[in-house]
């Protein structure tokens, strides 16, 4: 028998909670034999759509599921807990300007972190979700001082598994067989999706270059760069607005699905080809050290590693920095604050 797994949710009440905690309870994330004790944390205006989430989950009989409890003390929320998934943030309201964006989120993830540190298990795991996700980790981690930093990770799985689904579709295979895209930067219009690492496996298991497999479904190698440029990553980075407009409300089941693989990843490990996650930075590849950046990462024993020694296009590169320098401007803002 294995000891359960306590996982505690924030903004449970939302729409990516909803998609988000069923799939935790049945076993998406730890596997069938790990018993999960869930966590629901919302503000009184959303416990009551958080307790009624959490009469569902009874009603679904999972075996994995060991208990649910609704609160909205965070200090009750966080203690003991393994796993951290950051979700409830402060939206940009009309007119709202990035620092009183970044402030309302400080008032949010600073007491986070703060329930985190003091009453989190040793070995507590920090997904942020809310945006600005990256930022908002780096908050969370600056009032957490006894957890160690890079426990406190954002999330771009989304924008690293939007990507794998564009370029299966324009190379008409299945996700699978893609292997070593990553995201690099910011969870935010600036990221960076790059493809010059990647593979594509055949059905044999021999390995092309992702580039020379786009030159061959595109019509020539002179047609990437372009194809790149003016359909695949802004396509990958406002794939968000693309679900507004077409589903009429954010993307919820797609981004609960990304949490799930990014914690499933983190405490599983990665076999082989690597991710992308938002995480602490080493000073890896120019980003400024303390940074919470995406980098291509591998997990083992229940830490991420850094994928080394990728070079780099000149234009990938000044993408990169522009995305780093908006990070920067974001620190700099909540260091003015007095949030970090
Ligand atoms: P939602 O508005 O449906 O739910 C958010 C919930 O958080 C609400 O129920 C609200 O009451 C709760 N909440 C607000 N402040 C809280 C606090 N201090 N403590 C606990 N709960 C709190 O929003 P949705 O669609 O679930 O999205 C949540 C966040 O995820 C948004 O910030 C969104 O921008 C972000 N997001 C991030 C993605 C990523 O790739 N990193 C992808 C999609 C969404």
């Amino acid at each position: 028998t294995h000891t359960p797994v306590t996982v505690t949710v924030t903004g449970a009440g939302g729409q990516i909670g909803y998609a988000l905690l069923f799939r935790i309870a049945s076993g998406a994330m730890f596997g069938q034999e790990v018993p999960v004790r869930l966590r629901l944390l919302e503000i009184p205006a959303g416990l009551k759509s958080a307790e009624g989430t959490a009469l569902e989950l009874q009603d679904c009989a999972f075996t994995t599921l060991d208990s649910v409890e609704v609160t909205d003390n965070a200090a009750r929320a966080f203690a003991g807990t393994n796993v951290g998934l950051l979700v409830g943030a402060r939206p940009r309201g009309p007119g709202m300007e990035r620092g009183d964006l970044l402030s309302a989120n400080g008032a949010i993830f600073g007491p986070q972190g703060a329930a985190i540190n003091t009453g989190a298990a040793d070995d507590v795991k920090v997904l942020v979700v809310g945006n600005p996700a990256n930022t908002n980790a780096l908050i969370a981690a600056a009032h957490a001082p006894d957890v160690p930093a890079e426990r406190f990770t954002a999330m771009t799985r989304l924008d690293h598994n939007r990507a794998l689904a564009q370029l299966a579709g324009t190379l008409e295979v299945g996700v699978g067989s893609i292997r070593n895209v990553v995201i690099w930067g910011n969870h935010s219009a600036s990221q960076v999706p790059d493809v010059s690492h990647g593979v594509l496996v055949g059905e044999d298991g021999t390995q092309r270059p992702l580039p020379d497999a786009l030159a061959e479904a595109l019509g020539g190698a002179g047609k990437v760069a372009p194809w790149l440029d003016e359909t695949f990553i802004p396509r990958v980075a406002k794939r968000g607005a693309e679900i507004i407009d077409v589903r009429g409300s954010s993307s919820a089941a797609s981004a609960a699905a990304a949490a799930i693989d990014h914690v499933r990843d983190w405490v599983q490990g990665t076999a082989g080809s690597w991710t992308s996650a938002a995480i602490r930075s080493d000073g890896s590849y120019g980003v400024p050290k303390g940074l919470v950046s995406s980098f291509p990462v591998h997990a083992r024993d229940g830490a991420w590693e850094i994928q080394q020694g990728l070079s780099m296009a000149a234009d990938v590169r000044a993408r990169i920095d522009r995305s780093v320098k908006e990070l920067e401007e974001e620190r700099d803002m909540v260091r003015s604050l007095g949030l970090v």
